[in-house]
């Protein structure tokens, strides 16, 4: 009797736990780990939907030019391709297991529109809860197959024997305090596997201002960082144009509150004015609010700026629909945001709401091919932690959902097969222990998570140049070498995001000209990138 192969993935988020059906429906044994409830992912959180060719008078090459275009040439091809062509039936997949995506009287999808999209092709489901909607379908499939869960368990770091990736070291239960017994709080544990899938998500923690949930430390790059693994276009970090404030632009926020305004609002005709009352992103795009994301994110930071610091205003209040007035259109609609925004004590169905950029979406990551494999044997990458090359510079809007389902599929396929095959070298020995550098002695300043998030978002953010990322490796390298070793969860934390945020900043300082989400002050914009024509576009 053959011993099935164990398949190790890291988060629940829509990239996991497809990642994890897959591998099972093949005969895979499968744990999957989580660092909170199975259901705390970032997937959650996404409003706008996914976008795919799901309607006649659509087509991939179109949707493949836009995510082209978005990623101002900066995408590999072949991944492009690969997510247009197989994005349909991926949709497909998740409408079987019981996504409700919004239909009108005719029973037909709606059609969303979000920027740089030439044609309405996001499907959403409760409005504004497509990421909700998605996560628990996938969440009540996967409770009911046969992958083991482990929840509350948190990445340490990878296992490397004989220059292959065989297992996790987990920290288990440390921040459950007040649900798990004591004896059970911060047990250590190492999971042997065949294959470790990363699925952890991004580092919106990196940033004073962020859409991401708490979770989201950059924990999946760090620990592929130190084992070894290639990473690329870290310098790639988007910023959301419009979340409501947290805080009122001039002064510091209390609490990490911000809250995603998405896109769809703007692509249903929502507009942003300043404070006189312009339409200021057309002086710099033709599609003025419709323009990508980058460009409408540095549009409203530049006009901040501009007005003492004072965010922009987005004004919804003209939107209405067939027998629904500004109010009504707006609830139903916009649920999520019509809450959030009534819950802040605002009215956007008579007066414009104030917007601000904050963090939202990492473009770069662990570098995979076109099924997840990584560049260490025995690793793969899937979501928001891989690059996989889709976005390039710049992802366009609700392709992030579709990534994550598409190359979820796709490594789940393949892992059975490589494992199986063990075709893959060996690379040079190298343990997680090893990798982890002791602290040298000396002084430091002071490290909080809250001057890190400030000195990216000063020195790092939607505007950079040579003399603000200098000082931040300076201080950043400082900081790593006087932090002690990690004993609890948000240590570990810490220490990740200051491994990324070096990263990070390495790479910003290495590409000297702007592109898509890396815009220099103090740098030419890159020569304007050749999209390829939809007939150049590679097939797979
Ligand atoms: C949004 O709803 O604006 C966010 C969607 C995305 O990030 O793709």
């Amino acid at each position: 009797m053959t011993v099935p192969v164990h398949a190790v993935v890291v988060g629940s988020g829509i990239a996991g736990l497809t990642v994890a059906l897959h591998a099972v429906d093949h005969g895979c044994r499968v744990t999957l780990v989580t660092k909170d409830v199975l259901e705390h992912a970032n997937t959650r959180y996404a409003q706008g939907g996914i976008a795919g060719v799901m309607f006649d008078d659509d087509r991939v090459e179109d949707h493949i030019r836009d995510t082209l275009v978005a990623g101002a040439g900066l995408s590999d091809p072949a991944a492009v391709r690969v997510l247009a062509e197989e994005g349909p039936a991926r949709i497909r997949e998740l409408i079987d297991l019981g996504v409700a995506f919004d239909r009108d009287a005719d029973g037909g999808f709606v059609k969303g529109l979000e920027a740089a999209h030439s044609y309405p092709r996001i499907l959403h489901s409760g409005g504004d809860a497509t990421g909700t909607a998605i996560e628990k379908a996938l969440v009540a499939r996967l409770r009911a197959s046969d992958v083991r869960v482990i929840e509350h368990a948190f990445l340490i770091d990878l296992v490397v024997r004989e220059g292959r990736v065989s297992g996790i070291e987990l920290l288990v239960g440390d921040r459950a305090a007040t649900r798990l017994s004591p004896a059970m709080r911060g047990r250590r544990e190492t999971i042997d596997a065949d294959a470790v899938v990363l699925a952890t998500g991004g580092a919106g923690e990196l940033y004073a201002h962020s859409t991401n949930p708490a979770v989201a430390t950059g924990d999946g790059i760090a620990a592929a960082l130190r084992a070894g693994a290639e990473v690329r276009d870290l310098e790639f970090f988007q910023f959301h144009p419009t979340v409501l404030p947290g805080w009122d632009g001039a002064h510091e926020p209390a609490a990490r509150d911000a809250f995603l305004v998405s896109e769809a609002v703007r692509g249903e005709g929502a507009t942003l004015i300043d404070e006189t009352g312009h339409r200021f992103v057309f002086d710099v795009h033709p599609d003025g609010e419709l323009a990508p994301r980058d460009v409408v994110a540095r549009a409203i930071a530049h006009r901040m700026e501009l007005q003492g610091g004072r965010p922009v205003r987005l004004d919804a209040t003209h939107l209405a629909a067939a027998g629904d007035d500004s109010a009504a259109f707006l609830a139903r609609r916009f649920p999520t945001i019509d809450r959030a925004v009534r819950d802040r004590g605002l009215d956007w169905a008579r007066e414009p709401i104030p917007v601000t950029p904050a963090a939202h979406y990492l473009m770069g990551g662990v570098t995979t091919d076109l099924v997840g494999r990584t560049t260490l044997p025995g690793l793969y990458a899937v979501g928001e932690v891989a690059r996989t090359g889709v976005h390039g510079a710049n992802r366009l809007a609700s392709n992030s959902l579709l990534e994550g389902a598409v190359f979820g599929s796709r490594a789940g396929d393949a892992i059975a097969q490589d494992a199986a095959s063990g075709s893959w070298t060996t690379a040079a020995v190298r343990t997680a222990a090893d990798l982890r550098a002791e602290p040298p002695a000396g002084d430091a300043p002071a490290f909080s998570r809250a001057a890190l998030q400030t000195l990216m978002w000063d020195e790092a953010g939607l505007v950079r140049d040579e003399a603000g990322l200098g000082h931040a490796a300076a201080v950043i390298a400082r900081w790593r070498a006087g932090i002690r070793a990690p004993q609890t969860e948000a240590e570990y934390e810490d220490e990740n995001l200051l491994v990324l945020a070096e990263s990070l900043v390495a790479a910003a300082r290495a590409r000297r000209e702007s592109v898509g989400a890396h815009f220099r002050r103090d740098a030419a914009p890159a020569p304007a990138a050749t999209v390829p024509t939809a007939q150049e576009t590679v097939p797979c």
